[in-house]
């Protein structure tokens, strides 16, 4: 696993969330009309409520004889208050929602665009279940973070300068500075945890997630492999093993929950510490009733907000640590690259060059060495060599898959570089020895290669790659369900899928690689002469350890330890008895 997992401050802490607001520019209006209402609530929970308490209990307990507008306006301004309160609270916090969801929608989407433009070597040094921890489950937890924070983000911030402001504005005007002392000493000693506590936070949930991402990661392995486990008798161990991972995953969870359930009770202590102090100055100042309940009032409604905040902080920290997490994903660097200014291509003839081409994955050593081949429209040429030799590599480059290290590959005389990938790719048929089937019907897959092609075309390349007869006898021929990366198929039978999808390509360049390996003598035969039919007027690269589809091939490459070491036609290379080539024919007979 590559991942960064150690804890470390990114660039989300740094500027936080603020660059992904981005996704906002359709929504800005709401955005507005939501930081707006938070600004009322707070101004409206914060000030005027112990206002509007102290206005009330002034005129109760003044004890003079209400006139009845007045005993009215007593009563109705607390509910008008909270009415107003509650109504800016909920227009607020449902456009934040809204907002939130809408950044963290545009992220879901820019992680999956990201996985689409991954180096390959990218997937085959990290497990799935981290990428699909970091798709689902971070963007599930920074959905939560985003849903809390963004409930009390601007409200709580306000309600609590608000409260700041009623409380200066009561201390002054009735003198008392003690009560508003008391309040500021209890702000400076509950901010020192909060941070603590905040930054422990960020940890522990860095901690949790990386336990999660190794239990997604056990349980895609276990999917992937479940008849071998059953063969080897390995259920025992793979669920003690199960068991235990889910036992550090608890033990991570413990750990965070520890620390997200300590600060509000903390925070209650201090401020139940900051009324008592207010009780007992208030009582030794000889305060008036009303200015009591007006400036506990005030008090209180500091400490709420700073709880809230605190515990925003709490979830910001955890939000923070699944941000930064995605972002190491997004920052991978890209290696293939569409150029800066393409060549135009459309449909290519199809005459391939290998221009001196070296090419070597990372660090291991040299996979392909100064190989020079030229590859004409409408021949097939059949790349053979021993396992490892660098044929799947030499399809690969063409392909784009991965850049040449040395070189040049050209098409039609055009570096493969210098065009779009989408142009070179469109131009190519790929068929691999293990095909992927989409969860969909048969039609579905097939039409995959060319979405817009009419059923007439999909059953035309059906019959020939022979694979319409047994859709047929399937229970609901083309509309038959796949079932789940085609479990329900035979090897052969998903090779002459993908060798359907070929037909429906009809791109000038087809690449078949062991294409035919999974196929019983019978089919081989007949898939045989499909091939044959859809190599016409293309340039064909057939990678095959079978010879017998050498009678369809116009020209061999024999590779050895990455480099090409006989070309010929195999007929003459066949008549050569000391050639590797005939080696090769002879072990596989
Ligand atoms: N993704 C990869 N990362 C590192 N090395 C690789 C990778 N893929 C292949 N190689 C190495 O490159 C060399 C050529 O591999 P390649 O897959 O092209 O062989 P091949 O001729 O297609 O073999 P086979 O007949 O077994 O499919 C081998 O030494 C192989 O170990
Ligand atoms: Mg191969």
């Amino acid at each position: 696993m590559n991942f960064n997992v150690k804890c470390r401050r990114t660039i989300s802490d740094k500027i936080g969330f603020l660059k992904y607001f981005s996704f906002l520019k359709d929504s800005k209006l709401k955005f507005l009309l939501a930081i707006m209402a938070g600004i009322l609530y707070g101004i409206s929970s914060g000030f005027c409520i112990p206002v509007i308490l102290k206005f009330s209990s002034e005129k109760v307990f003044s004890r003079a004889d209400l006139p009845f507008y007045m005993l009215l306006v007593v009563s109705i301004a607390p509910v008008v208050a909270m009415t107003l309160r509650a109504t800016f609270s909920i227009v607020n916090s449902y456009y934040l929602g809204f907002c939130g969801q809408k950044i963290l929608q545009g992220l879901r989407v820019m992680i999956f665009d990201k996985i689409q433009r991954l180096p390959l070597e990218y997937f085959k040094k990290t497990e799935p279940g981290a990428l699909i921890t970091r798709s689902l489950g971070d963007t599930a937890i920074l959905q939560e973070t985003i849903i809390s924070v963004s409930q009390e983000v601007v409200k709580q911030p306000i309600a609590l300068l608000g409260a700041i402001g009623a409380l200066i504005f009561l201390c002054y005007k009735h003198s008392n500075v003690i009560i508003l002392l008391i309040f500021f000493l209890a702000v400076a000693l509950v901010v020192f945890p909060i941070k603590a506590i905040g930054k422990k936070m960020r940890e522990k949930a860095m901690g949790l997630q990386q336990t999660t991402e190794g239990i997604t990661t056990k349980l895609a392995h276990n999917l992937s492999a479940v008849q071998e486990i059953r063969a080897f008798a390995m259920e025992e161990s793979e669920v003690s093993f199960y068991r235990s991972m889910c036992d550090g995953v608890m033990h991570s969870v413990m750990k965070s929950l520890k620390y997200s359930i300590l600060v509000s009770p903390l925070i209650e202590v201090i401020a139940s510490i900051g009324v008592g102090f207010a009780m007992f100055f208030s009582y030794k100042t000889q305060i008036q009733p009303a200015v009591f309940i007006a400036l506990t009032g005030a008090l209180y409604l500091s400490y709420e907000p700073i709880k809230k905040i605190a515990e925003l902080n709490n979830r910001l920290k955890s939000g923070s640590a699944s941000l930064s997490r995605i972002e190491d994903l997004l920052n991978v660097p890209e290696k293939i690259y569409d150029p800066v200014d393409p060549v135009q291509v459309d449909r290519l003839i199809g005459n391939i060059t290998f221009d001196n081409v070296s090419f070597s994955y990372g660090e291991s050593g040299k996979a392909l060495g100064d190989v020079i081949a030229n590859l004409e429209h409408g021949k097939t040429y059949a790349l053979v060599g021993s396992s490892g030799a660098g044929k799947t590599t030499m399809a690969n480059l063409i392909l784009r898959f991965y850049d040449v290290t040395t070189g040049a590959i050209q098409i039609d005389g055009i570096d493969i570089r210098h065009m779009k990938l989408k142009d070179l790719r469109k131009n190519i048929s790929y068929v691999p020895q293990s095909p992927t089937l989409i969860n969909g019907t048969m039609c579905d897959n097939i039409k995959w290669s060319n979405p817009s092609a009419s059923f007439e075309q999909v059953i035309e390349a059906s019959k020939k790659a022979y694979a319409h007869g047994f859709i047929l006898n399937l229970e609901n021929g083309y509309d038959t369900m796949v079932g789940e990366g085609g479990a329900r198929l035979s090897g052969g039978q998903k090779q002459r899928i993908a060798i359907a999808r070929a037909f429906l390509r009809d791109a000038p360049i087809l690449i078949l690689d062991e294409a035919t390996s999974a196929l019983d003598a019978n089919s081989e035969r007949e898939v045989h002469i499909g091939i044959e039919n859809l190599t016409k007027n293309r340039t064909t690269i057939l990678i095959s350890h079978r010879f017998t589809m050498m009678s369809i091939v116009d020209m061999v490459f024999v590779l050895e330890q990455g480099k090409i070491v006989e070309v010929g036609s195999p007929k003459e290379l066949l008549g050569q008895k000391n050639s590797i080539y005939y080696s090769l024919y002879q072990k596989m007979l």
